[in-house]
């Protein structure tokens, strides 16, 4: 029954999509000169042709400094025909296209950055950019807040007019509104500081500005941190406001993640460190050093087990309304029986659907019989920095019996 309801189709603020399994953002690293490349947009419409129910277009930074890097992908007028053709093929395949908006803020390294230095909450260090001469952090004021917000308002109208049918902004994994909402980077003592309501005045009023230009009719998704584990950081408690202050603030929905790229990386994932993989693509030799030296810190052993998140993730459906989309380890049928037990809206797939991409059509195929067999090695991830982009190092998917 539980398989049936997740591959069943459902509305989301009255978005039709045929099943409840939404391709989580992994970032492609299909770029060249700025923009997504014909491997990109193939991968996507891959996935709708298979029947995800929606996918989506992960890291689409608001503006050239929301990137991680200089040569990274962002939101502009140029690459709306690029769009509009990932968008035209996505729909001819029989999906839908949601888009991942994030800004790094204060975890940089972009070696182009048309301010003086990244835009974060505080003046703080650049834990990632401090090798590449980015050392220190601006904290931001309100016209620097404002410019911000216009990028993010702006990149949503875009992603709308390309034929975008939902998008997901990303508050959680030590990225920009995620700054805010820690107070491991929010120091703050005006209005935008101190207890978690006012730490959340910026995302809101980034939500806000999102919501104003895409209208009320357009489902807009929510990425949090439910916890980061780090001494003073993101707690539960404050996340369980983090979430019901998106949800009076008419969110859609809300992915619960963990964890932060910048300092816990491994807990959104568990599995296998992705450290190895990051050493063999990381050309700058300082960095190297710390990320060894610290990999104890930065590079926490969480062993993968299956619903890694759920027990977290069960306090929030406990207490909210709105849609939850269940995130993290939900990779075999039994897996994704429970989430739909548990009594979540949608679920979220990385690995899975990157270790098959035609997973959703498999399972419709050979329901409860069907066996994903991602090991969670996690090599994939470093793969996002290299030239041909993310895939599954293991041999192709093929059925059991063959
Ligand atoms: C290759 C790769 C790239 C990822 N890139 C992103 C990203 O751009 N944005 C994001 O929010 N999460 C990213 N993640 C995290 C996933 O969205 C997801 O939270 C995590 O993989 C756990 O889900 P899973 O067990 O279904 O893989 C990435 C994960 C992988 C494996
Ligand atoms: S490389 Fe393949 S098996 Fe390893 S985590 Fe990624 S998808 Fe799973």
């Amino acid at each position: 029954m539980s398989l049936q309801k997740l591959l069943s189709p459902a509305t989301l603020n009255g978005l039709s999509l045929k099943n409840r399994i939404i391709k989580a953002a992994t970032f492609e690293g299909m770029i060249r000169e700025e923009n997504i490349t014909e491997q990109c947009i193939e991968l996507h419409t891959t996935l709708a042709r298979h029947d995800v129910g929606l996918t989506t277009l992960a890291y689409c930074a608001p503006e050239a400094d929301g990137r991680l890097d200089h040569t990274h992908f962002y939101i502009r007028e140029s690459v709306l025909p690029t769009l509009r053709q990932l968008a035209d093929n996505v729909h001819a395949a029989g999906g839908k296209l949601s888009g991942q908006i994030s800004h790094c803020g204060g975890f940089s390294k972009n070696k182009q950055l048309q301010r003086k230095r990244p835009a974060a909450p505080s003046l703080s260090l650049n834990t990632m950019g401090a090798m590449y001469g980015l050392l220190l952090n601006q904290p931001m004021n309100e016209s620097l807040m404002q410019e911000v917000i216009g990028s993010y308002r702006n990149a949503a109208q875009l992603m709308k007019s390309a034929g975008f049918d939902a998008i997901e902004i990303h508050f959680g994994h030590g990225y920009l509104l995620s700054q805010f909402i820690s107070p491991l980077t929010n120091k703050r003592n005006d209005e935008y500081g101190g207890p978690i309501h006012h730490r959340m005045r910026f995302p809101l009023r980034v939500l806000e500005g999102i919501r104003n230009v895409v209208g009320s009719e357009f489902p807009l998704l929510a990425k949090i941190t439910m916890y980061d584990d780090l001494k003073g950081g993101i707690t539960l408690q404050d996340s369980l406001e983090t979430a019901k202050i998106l949800e009076k603030n008419g969110i859609d929905a809300i992915i619960l993640s963990a964890g932060t790229s910048s300092q816990n990386a491994m807990l959104l994932f568990h599995g296998d460190s992705i450290l190895p993989g990051l050493l063999h693509y990381e050309k700058n030799p300082v960095l190297r050093f710390f990320m060894q030296a610290f990999k104890n810190k930065f590079f926490r052993n969480y062993p993968y087990k299956p619903l890694y998140l759920l027990e977290q993730a069960q306090q929030f459906r406990d207490t909210l309304q709105t849609n939850l989309v269940y995130i993290g380890g939900a990779t075999e049928p039994d897996d994704l029986e429970k989430v739909m037990q548990a009594g979540f809206d949608f679920v979220q797939l990385g690995r899975p659907l990157v270790r098959d991409p035609a997973m959703v059509k498999h399972l419709l195929q050979m329901e409860k019989q069907y066996r994903n067999g991602c090991t969670h090695c996690n090599q994939c991830a470093p793969l996002m920095n290299d030239p041909d982009g993310i895939r599954c190092v293991l041999p192709a998917w093929t059925t059991p019996a063959s």
